[in-house]
This record gives structure tokens, C-alpha cells and sequence, in this order.
């Protein structure tokens, strides 16, 4: 296993390595993509310390070497949506932009006074929060803790290809004036609402704390409800109009109870799955893929696939699909193992 070393040309080595490139780094000369399952997935060792050594020698926000500081799966975008991993150090603020695409963010671990910033709001970051920041709507990510503060992004690739339709702040002001009271979309879309309504485009980013969606997976667990192919399922819901978090992806969360193997199934979405607790295995088309915590991994359309959680506790999963917008456009098809 090769090390992060100390040079940026140390760090290009380790990431390719893994599978991985880095946002201000060089990209030529990496392996080629790989083929099959292993495409799709990657460690968290090499997310991990790829992310802490960046953290070290990259330099981001309006006068570094990248505009976000991130880590990717070489072949992660080839898929019509896909996850990457980030980081932002103490005392960093990402210079403000908005774009055509869905941006949304889970927090794997962050101090306090670390926030995404988002149309002029605040959201505060606790691990297991997904925060969306939906197509043109300005964000950037602010670190005023002591420690890092690391997340796992899900995008999709908007509808634009060979267009990049992209407004960043200037370099002498590039930061988002927070106007919005401390907690206004919580306080703002839950049961009482606006009678208004909210504006039509761009949608609200919203907040979605870990508090409340471990408290519904606990209910359902307390229940003994559950799925025989995703276990206990939650999807975040739109603060619009409760359907799918936004038109693009679906976030959602599954529960495995101990040693619970799941019925196979397969659609033509595209699942991309951030091991949250626990661990397990995904067989993919006859081929295991075992994952551990922290780990990215993704299904490719219409393959077969099932779960098994090989641990004695629970174990959770964190996933984005794109199945909304092909329900929606009336191309999305399900088959499930009886
Ligand atoms: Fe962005
Ligand atoms: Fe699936």
C-alpha cells in the first residue's frame, strides 16, 4: 500500500492508487478506468487519507490552487450521478458560486461552527446531516471549528452536457452575506408554512439533521417493519411538495438488521451508496463486493444486486438514485426477485 508522502506528485500516486484524482492535482497519467464491479467502488482508507494529505498541501477558497478540494473515483463520473468526498480545514471559506446542477451533501464529521452556506442561510454540519444546495442556488462552505470537516457529496451531471452555466462571486467579494435568521428552513417548511408557498425555481436548500432521520429508522426498527430487499428504507423528502428530495436524485437511507440478506432486484437508476455504520456486502450481477465504513460504491443500471450485512449489529447505508426524474419522464423500470 503505497503512502501519501509529502509531495503533491506523492499525493497523484497514492490517489491513482486507490482509484482516486484529486481537485487541484494533476489528472494525467492515471491508470485507465477500471472494468466491472470494482469500478464502482471505493475505500475509505484511500478517501480518507487522500483527503487529509490535500487538506495539507491544496490550497482552496478564492485565492488557492481549486475551487473545492475534493476527492473522486476515476471512473465515479461516468455514471449520470455520482458521489465525491471533500474536505475543508479550519479557518477555510470556499469562494461562492451557483450552477445547473443538484448539489447535495452528507456529513461524515465536522466541528462546531462549521457550515454550508446556501441562498444566504446557515446549516450548521453534524455527522449523518444532508444538506442540498438545488440547481442555482449559491452556496459555499465555511470551517469556523477547529478540526476538519469532512463530506461526501451526490450530483448529478444536470442537462447541459458541453455547457457549463456557472456564476461564481468575485474574487474581492466572494462570500454569501448570511441574511437568514439562524434556522429559518426548518422553521419555515415543516407543517406550518408560508401560505405562499415557495418560489417554483430555484427550490429551497434544506437540511435534513441525522437526529431526525436516526429517530424515524429507530421508530420503523421498533416497529419490526422492513423491506425483504432494502430493509428498513427511508427517502428524504422534498420540503416542496414531499416527493423525492429534488427532481434529479432521491437521498436515501437503509437499515440492515444483523446478518439480514436482502431478495435481489434491479432498475434501470443508479444507486451510489456511502457505508454510514456497520458492514457488509453487495452482490452485484454474482459478484460480492464487500464494503466496510466510510467506503463509496455504486450500482450500475439494471444489474442484479442484493445486500447482506455481515455484521452481528445493525448496519446503514446512505445512498443517492436517480430513479426521480426517470419516473417522472416515464422511462424507469423495476424487476425484483420473488
Ligand atoms: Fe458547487
Ligand atoms: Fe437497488
Amino acid at each position: 500500500m503505497s503512502d501519501v508522502g509529502t509531495t503533491h506528485e506523492d499525493l497523484e500516486r497514492f490517489l491513482a492508487a486507490h482509484h482516486l484524482v484529486g481537485a487541484g492535482l494533476k489528472r494525467e497519467g492515471q491508470a485507465p478506468p477500471r472494468k466491472g464491479n470494482a469500478a464502482a467502488h471505493w475505500s475509505w482508507e484511500g478517501i480518507y487519507k487522500g483527503l487529509m494529505q490535500s487538506g495539507k498541501i491544496v490550497t482552496v477558497g478564492p485565492n488557492g490552487t481549486t475551487g473545492m478540494r475534493s476527492v473522486t473515483g476515476i471512473e465515479a463520473r461516468n455514471f449520470p450521478i455520482w458521489m465525491n468526498a471533500q474536505i475543508l480545514m479550519p479557518g477555510e471559506r470556499t469562494q461562492a458560486h451557483r450552477n445547473l446542477r443538484n448539489e447535495t451533501r452528507l456529513v461524515c464529521e465536522a466541528p462546531p461552527g462549521a457550515v454550508f452556506v446556501c441562498q444566504y442561510e446557515s446549516f450548521p454540519m453534524e455527522r449523518g446531516d444532508v444538506v442540498t444546495n438545488p440547481a442555482w442556488t449559491f452556496h459555499d462552505h465555511w470551517n469556523q471549528g477547529t478540526e476538519p470537516a469532512i463530506w461526501i457529496d451526490g450530483y448529478d451531471n444536470g442537462y447541459n452536457r458541453g455547457v457549463n452555466i456557472n456564476e461564481r462571486l468575485p474574487k474581492d467579494a466572494p462570500y454569501q452575506e448570511i441574511k437568514k435568521p439562524a434556522g429559518y428552513g426548518p422553521r419555515t417548511r415543516g407543517h406550518a408554512r408560508p401560505l405562499s408557498g415557495e418560489p417554483a425555481f430555484p427550490l429551497p436548500p434544506m437540511r435534513y439533521p441525522w437526529a431526525e432521520t436516526h429517530a424515524a429508522l429507530t421508530a420503523l426498527r421498533e416497529a419490526g417493519e422492513g423491506d425483504p430487499y432494502e430493509g428498513i428504507q427511508l427517502m428524504l423528502a422534498s420540503p416542496v411538495d414531499g416527493g423525492p428530495t429534488l427532481p434529479t436524485i432521491a437521498w436515501q437511507v437503509q437499515l440492515l438488521y444483523a446478518r439480514q440478506k436482502t431478495l435481489a432486484h434491479r432498475h434501470n437508476s443508479t444507486t451510489f451508496y456511502f457505508a454510514f455504520e456497520g458492514e457488509g456486502a453487495i452482490v452485484i450481477e454474482g459478484e460480492r463486493l464487500e464494503w466496510h465504513r466510510g467506503d463509496i460504491f455504486a450500482v450500475p443500471a439494471w444489474k442484479w444486486h442484493h445486500h447482506e450485512n455481515t455484521n452481528d449489529g445493525d448496519s446503514i447505508l446512505f445512498s443517492i438514485d436517480d430513479w426521480p426524474a426517470m419516473k417522472k419522464l416515464g422511462f424507469y423500470m423495476k424487476e425484483e426477485q420473488l
